[in-house]
């Protein structure tokens, strides 16, 4: 029987899958779900620390996979949480983002997107510039509620999101790569 997919997405995390499997549709490609916990090196490098995942991921599922790391970069705070914003996310979370940003609320979304077919081992990156909001604003999931994009509202309440965030910038450089690729090897 066929594959019903082209490549699969490993992660841990649900949101950011039905994200990618919606973006990379769009574009023609179809993404298959590897769920699992993927080791994650320590590093200030989000690259890093996604080429890490990669290489975990495909050691187990054995097929062409690609992983995302992500992180929210807030000018006020140096660029804080950054690559530790999952811990940031785990530990004080929304809330505790807004008691420490201050007056100057700017901030970046980065997302970087890694390819490994156990060959080639891949990266694509991209960003998405925001500012903090006062307050929470929606029920989306992790920064998505205090993070505003160029359409003034809350990712969360976003209706450009898959259009527009750090993982659609990232995933559309990837499906360009990729889409080239797979047609030069036909
Ligand atoms: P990671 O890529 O899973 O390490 O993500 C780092 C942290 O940023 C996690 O807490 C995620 O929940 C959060 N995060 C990553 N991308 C997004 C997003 O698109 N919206 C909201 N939170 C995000």
């Amino acid at each position: 029987m066929p594959l019903s997919y082209d490549l699969v997405f490993a992660s841990s995390n649900r949101h950011k899958y039905s994200e990618a499997r919606q973006i990379l549709g769009s574009l023609g490609i179809k993404l298959g779900f590897f769920r699992c916990r993927l080791e994650e090196l320590q590093s200030d490098s989000l690259a890093k620390i996604a080429a890490g995942k990669a290489k975990d991921a495909f050691s187990r599922c054995k097929r062409p996979v690609i992983v995302e790391d992500a992180g929210l970069f807030i000018d006020s705070l140096g660029g804080f949480p950054g690559p530790y914003s999952s811990y940031v996310q785990d530990t004080i979370g929304n809330r505790g983002i807004l008691k420490l940003v201050g007056s100057k609320r700017s901030a970046r979304f980065v997302s970087v997107v890694t390819y490994c077919d156990g060959r080639l081992l891949k990266s694509f990156d991209a960003s998405v510039s925001g500012h903090i909001s006062r307050r929470q604003s929606g029920s989306g999931w992790g920064y998505d509620p205090i993070f505003v994009g160029s359409d003034s509202e809350t990712f969360a309440r976003s209706r450009l999101k898959n259009e527009s965030s750090h993982r659609y910038r990232a995933l559309k450089k990837f499906s360009s790569w990729y889409l080239r690729t797979q047609k030069s090897t036909c």
